[in-house]
């Protein structure tokens, strides 16, 4: 498919870059990385080729589209992109999962539809990095500008800070992009939403009036995982289930219920629509997908 093709949903206001989904609430362990790779894994099986970027220098979305330190040797990954030493095509691994030993072609399936941009424990110095020289501010922005691809959508794994890596990408979001707190059903994580809101407020009112960048990150979808079932009904999931309904009803995305499973994606480097087809929280990704528009697409 060439890029003409790609239906105008995907790119906003005619413009050659595909929808940005950006995963980040200052909250460690919220679920960012099990949600991203879990949409991005669904929206690929049914047809919706993406890419997912990993930010976090703990390199989670990595490891569970198949990428481990082992397998990434020798290969570039998202410090090229900020450093402006590679392209986005040569730095993008095509996801995969692990089917066996070892690190053979036959250790491993691939994902159709679907890249990684592998993370590096460096990342976590990608804030100092931009500070020391303010072009780099730029980097994403270039490697929007410069894309010509069919993909529906670029999946942001960021890690659990607001910084100047984050704001780099988050200024090139407009408001049919989304910034997507994936949180759980505690208490406290949907307290802090209240924080990532005030600082896309920041964003925005700092780029209000600037032409070369859209400058308007919104929250328009919010993910709240680990919600009760027949078997899991702690209180403070149902408490924080109300609240979040309370606070962020209008953006809330169908719920992904609780599972003790969902733990296992980690250790078996692979992503849960996939590990666990069957599981419930698999179950609800899917009609979360399908809610969002991501329907089987025909061959
Ligand atoms: N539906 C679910 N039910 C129960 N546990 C879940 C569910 N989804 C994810 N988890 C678990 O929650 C933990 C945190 O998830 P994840 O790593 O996705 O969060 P994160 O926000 O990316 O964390 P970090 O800030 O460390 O990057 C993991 O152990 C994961 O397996
Ligand atoms: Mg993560």
């Amino acid at each position: 498919m060439t890029a003409h093709e790609v239906e105008p949903r995907f790119r906003p206001n005619g413009r050659n870059w595909p929808l940005l989904w950006a995963y980040i609430v200052e909250c460690g362990g919220s679920t960012k990385s099990s949600s991203a790779s879990a949409m991005a894994v669904t929206a690929a099986l049914r047809g919706h080729p993406g890419t997912c970027f990993d930010l976090d220098s703990n390199m989670s979305l990595t490891t569970i589209l198949g990428y481990d330190e082992t397998g990434l040797k020798g290969k570039k990954n998202v410090l090229d992109l900020l450093y402006g030493t590679a392209t986005l095509d040569e730095v993008a691994l095509p996801a995969r999962y692990r089917i066996g030993e070892g690190y053979g072609d036959d250790a491993f399936a691939l994902i159709p539809n679907l890249r990684i941009v592998p993370g590096s424990p460096a990342m976590a110095g990608a804030d100092t990095a931009i500070a020391e020289d303010a072009d780099r501010n730029d980097w994403f922005a270039e490697i929007l500008r410069s894309y010509r691809g069919d993909d529906t959508v670029f999946y942001m794994d960021f890690p659990a800070s607001y910084g100047k890596m984050p704001y780099s990408v988050l200024r090139m979001l407009d408001e049919e992009d989304s910034v997507i707190p994936s949180i759980k059903a505690d208490p406290k994580d949907v307290k802090l939403v209240k924080k990532l809101t005030e600082e896309l407020e920041r964003i925005r009112f700092k780029n209000r009036g600037r032409r070369s960048v859209p400058g308007r990150p919104t929250l328009n979808k919010m993910i709240l995982t680990g919600t009760p079932t027949a078997t899991y009904k702690e209180a403070p999931a149902r408490r924080a289930t109300a609240l979040a309904e309370a606070m962020y009803g209008k953006v809330l995305l169908p719920y992904v219920r609780y599972s003790a499973d969902a733990k296992k994606l980690y250790e078996d480097e692979c992503p849960l629509p996939i590990l666990l087809p069957n599981s419930v929280p698999s179950e609800d990704y899917r009609k979360m997908m399908t809610h969002l528009g991501f329907v089987n697409r025909q061959a």
